[in-house]
């Protein structure tokens, strides 16, 4: 877990600090820096590649038309935008929308890597290519890991498509929900293993596998 060692502020701060930064050309052609938005305890992290025009001018991520296409696979996949937390590799708008560029990528690293230490995430997903090479480098080749489970720093990531290329090829459609599918499945199984404090006693009192004889459950 090397990696994930180290600065560690609150979301909030981070947040704070990327709206502020200016530690790469990127700010230059800003509107609104992007910084990742969810539940600070979420299962699963979304991570795409960086904003488009729509988040640039919002300063919220997954806002123009790949964010509705996120919105649609995740409903299919029995998710929803309070399930997960979505953040990108660099959080300030590209010019043209052109891929970040590898000194881009590494000065905007500290920040998506406090975010993964705040959240301590079950589940990793990169949407699209270079999200992935993004976040772990050059190997493993997006179309051997697409849909595959890896790992980063310990954490589960399984790569997907990104949203907007299913905008350019509904064949891919199927196959960004499937991947969706098994990333709400294996955080379903987790929680099955591991319940949340609190979880085992959510629900009414009344006969299950859980109660004692006395009618109590185990701790
Ligand atoms: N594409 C991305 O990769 N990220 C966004 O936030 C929006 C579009
Ligand atoms: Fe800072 Fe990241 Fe924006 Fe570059 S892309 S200015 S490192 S927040």
């Amino acid at each position: 877990m090397g990696g994930l060692e180290g600065w560690t502020p609150p979301l909030e701060e981070t947040a704070t600090a990327v709206r502020a930064c200016v530690r790469c050309r990127l700010h230059l052609g800003r509107t609104l820096a992007v910084p990742g938005e969810g539940p600070p305890d979420a299962d699963i992290v979304l991570i795409g590649e960086a904003p488009g025009r729509q988040e640039d001018r919002t300063g919220r991520p997954f806002v123009g038309a790949a964010g509705k296409v996120l919105d649609r696979s995740l409903a299919a996949a029995g998710l929803s935008r309070p399930d997960v937390y979505i953040t990108n590799v660099v959080k300030c708008r590209p010019p043209a929308n052109r891929p970040p560029k590898a000194d881009e990528v590494q000065a905007c690293r500290p920040y998506l890597l406090a975010e993964l230490r705040a959240i301590q995430p079950k589940l990793l997903v990169t949407l699209g290519a270079h999200a992935l090479h993004g976040l772990v480098g050059p190997r493993p080749r997006f179309a051997d890991a697409r849909g595959t489970l890896i790992a980063f720093e310990g954490i589960r990531l399984l790569p997907t498509y990104h949203p907007a290329a299913v905008l350019y090829n509904r064949r891919l459609d199927s196959a960004l929900t499937k991947d969706l599918q098994k990333v709400a499945e294996l955080v379903r199984e987790d929680r099955a293993r591991v319940p949340r404090s609190g979880r085992l006693n959510a629900r009414s009192p009344g006969p299950s596998r859980g109660a004692t004889r006395s009618g109590r459950r185990p701790r």
